[in-house]
């Protein structure tokens, strides 16, 4: 069942036919090919290489086709070659003379560069729907959390408080920028390969702009050669999709520390735990771990790409065929991975007494302490050496900078006076600090406008 089998006197080997095929892949774009097809005969009927009525004829059968695919009927074999093959031979079974008349003026190379990226067009704007859905949820989050203290880290050891929402917000920008990613990708890749050829163009008088506009694209592509076998798209999509997941692996990566038994700063739901076959009291953050995990094949999807494309001579080679299945996968990867990850986090109980305690007993607000002896005229650097004299103390007996008597202060320094209290309270140290991107909640509220304004539009 070849498309190409005139010119061939021998059967295909087996090995070869299984070696080369990538219908068992690219049927996942049926419906792209299927759109692709039905705009070509739109446009060859404008232009007057094919009739009305074979128009008509054609984009019935084809519909037809996409119907009894999506509803089951029609069931995909693996004797044709690909997906192409697979839908101009059931359409020329169901409508006879017509069928053979939909690949006038096309090659499967530009075919398969336009199904490819009308698929990933498609997929973009998924994975933008759940980018913006986890971008909801962390906003809601966030709204919730404006005045929940905790510690915030440098070197995993704690720093200077900060609050739940300011942390959570410094991964709303990561997946903010992801999507801005995404949109510019999709700005770029928007231009319609098809009417290119095999490589070369074609003879017949294509109206390309025409098919670009049925398809959705911004027009068409401006180089027949470069058309079939451009994949940078497909680069900066696995680049950005490769993005996407470090993200949500820096985030798992945390999520695991704060749900650890020395943590204690999250619960995970049961519903999204696990347990052990052994170890009856374990209830274990699988999903922040697979998640974790699976940037490493995002990743190699993204370096798999870039290197089948160094060695390719103008224009398409079969090497291209590749693209497929590591793209398709990073993508489905991708799309489970956000899925899960929204719904782990919506269900995850936030300790926030446990936040708030450790905050205090890290001695987060010892900067501060240390600037109450500036504004007091002592010099910063002696300020540091009194404040830590006072942690030593405290580590001594185990209490926090705010436990300790003003006698205890006195005894460090005479400076200290009761409004020592006030200046290193978790309220104050972060309530304090309101310029734009610090975590007082002034500051994050103007923040929030803007998130909600750009979410809405
Ligand atoms: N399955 C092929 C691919 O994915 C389709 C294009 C085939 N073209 C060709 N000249 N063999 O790239």
């Amino acid at each position: 069942m070849k498309l190409w089998g005139g010119r061939f006197t021998k059967e295909t080997n087996e090995l070869v036919h299984n070696f080369n095929e990538s219908i068992s892949f690219d049927r996942k774009f049926y419906r792209q090919d299927i759109a692709g097809s039905i705009a070509h005969v739109t446009m060859l009927a404008k232009q007057g290489i094919l009739t009305e009525e074979e128009r008509d004829a054609i984009t019935a059968g084809l519909k037809g086709i996409r119907e009894d695919l999506d509803s089951g009927k029609l069931a995909i074999t693996t004797e044709h070659e690909d997906i192409h093959s697979f839908v101009e031979a059931v359409l020329t079974e169901r409508v006879g003379e017509a069928g053979k008349k939909l690949h006038t003026g096309r090659s499967r190379n530009d075919q398969v560069a336009l199904d490819m990226r009308l698929y990933t067009r498609d997929e973009i704007d998924e994975m933008d729907g759940l980018l913006k859905g986890l971008l909801e949820e962390l906003l809601k989050l966030m709204e919730e959390n404006l005045h929940t203290y905790m510690p915030g880290f440098t070197h995993l050891q704690k720093a200077q408080p900060v609050t739940l929402a300011h942390h959570l917000g410094a991964y709303y920008e990561m997946f903010r920028r992801d999507r801005s990613r995404l949109s510019d990708i999709r700005k770029r890749m928007n231009y319609c390969p098809l009417g290119s050829g095999a490589l070369a163009g074609t003879t017949y008088p294509l109206d390309r702009a025409y098919t670009a506009e049925l398809l959705g694209f911004d027009g068409p592509t401006l180089n027949s050669m470069d058309s079939v076998s451009d994949r940078d798209y497909l680069i900066e999509l696995l680049a950005a999709l490769s993005t996407i997941a470090m993200h949500l692996s820096r985030f798992s990566e945390e999520i695991i520390i704060w749900n650890s038994n020395e943590y204690r700063f999250v619960e995970m739901d049961d519903s999204y735990s696990t347990g052990s076959s052994i170890m009856p009291q374990k209830k274990n953050p699988d999903i922040a771990e697979l998640i974790r995990g699976k940037a490493g094949r995002v990743y190699g999807a993204l370096v798999s790409m870039l290197t089948v494309m160094k060695g390719i001579p103008l224009a398409y080679d079969k090497d291209l065929q590749e693209d497929k299945e590591l793209t398709f996968d990073a993508i489905d990867t991708v799309k489970g991975c956000l899925l899960l990850f929204t719904g782990m986090i919506s269900t995850m109980t936030f300790r926030k007494d446990v936040m708030e305690e450790s905050a205090k007993k890290g001695f987060t607000n010892a900067t501060d302490a240390a600037d109450y002896l500036v504004n007091h005229g002592v010099p910063f650097r002696d300020a540091h050496g009194i404040i830590g004299q006072l942690v030593l103390m405290c580590i001594e007996r185990n209490i926090s900078l705010d436990e300790l008597s003003l006698e205890d202060y006195r005894s460090v320094c005479p400076v200290f006076g009761e409004d020592i209290y006030d200046a290193i309270s978790m309220k104050t140290c972060v309530e304090k600090r309101m310029t734009i991107g610090a975590p007082g909640a002034e500051a994050m509220k103007q923040v929030l406008e803007i998130y909600k304004k750009e979410l809405e539009a």
